[in-house]
């Protein structure tokens, strides 16, 4: 078992943030994020997620078009923005990531269907893994889905392989720009033991 405090951090106090401290976020953090985000499972090991991360401000400017008008002063004012994507293309590298099943590639090609359904899951988990990572590693995130993925696509991914699934704020969050935490439902309401 985690430590109460760690479960804290994870998941029991951790806020979805509006707002961050002016402290920047190194190169070496986000990829300590990553190495811990990648072991997370998906299906086939398929591992479909892609991700940018914007820290510049020209990469800001480029984002800027497609944010909706909620999400747009807070993006351009985190220290970075992950653009969590999915790559449309995951299964040609099964054979590396599924060496066990060197069928696995066949599951999925010439299936447009069965590829983006795979792909949308399982890089939408991934976000998930990166949430809880970035918060692990001493990170506040806030994750937005208010922006048009068709202007992120065209600017970030013009040949069309990877689509944007969702966006992450990421540094040190202030508090003081928290809404109050909402209610969530108990387990009567959500859930069934059968
Ligand atoms: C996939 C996803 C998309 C979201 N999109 C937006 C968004 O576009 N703008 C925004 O302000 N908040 C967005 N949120 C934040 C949610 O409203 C927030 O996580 C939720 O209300 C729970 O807040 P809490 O984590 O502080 O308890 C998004 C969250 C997720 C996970």
């Amino acid at each position: 078992m985690l430590s109460d405090k760690d479960l804290d951090i994870i998941l029991r106090q951790a806020r979805t943030h509006n707002g961050f401290q002016a402290k920047p976020v190194s190169d070496v953090t986000l990829q300590a994020v990553y190495d811990l985000m990648r072991n997370g499972p998906t299906s086939a090991n398929c591992s479909p997620a892609r991700l940018l991360f914007l820290k510049s401000p020209e990469a800001k400017k480029r984002l800027e078009p497609a944010l909706s008008e909620g999400n747009r002063q807070k993006t351009l004012e985190a220290p970075v923005t992950a653009v969590i994507g999915y790559d449309l293309k995951f299964y040609e590298k099964l054979p590396r990531l599924f060496p066990h099943n060197l069928e696995a590639r066949t599951w999925f090609e010439g299936k447009p269907q069965v590829i983006e359904t795979t792909a949308f899951r399982n890089s939408s988990l991934q976000g998930a893994y990166f949430i809880i990572a970035a918060r692990a590693l001493g990170l506040d995130v806030g994750a937005m889905s208010g922006f048009d993925n068709a202007k992120v696509d065209a600017e970030f991914w013009p040949d069309g392989t990877v689509k944007s699934n969702f966006l992450c704020n990421i540094g040190y969050g202030d508090p003081s720009k928290l809404f109050p935490r909402s209610p969530r439902m108990s387990f009567d309401e959500a859930c069934k033991i059968l």
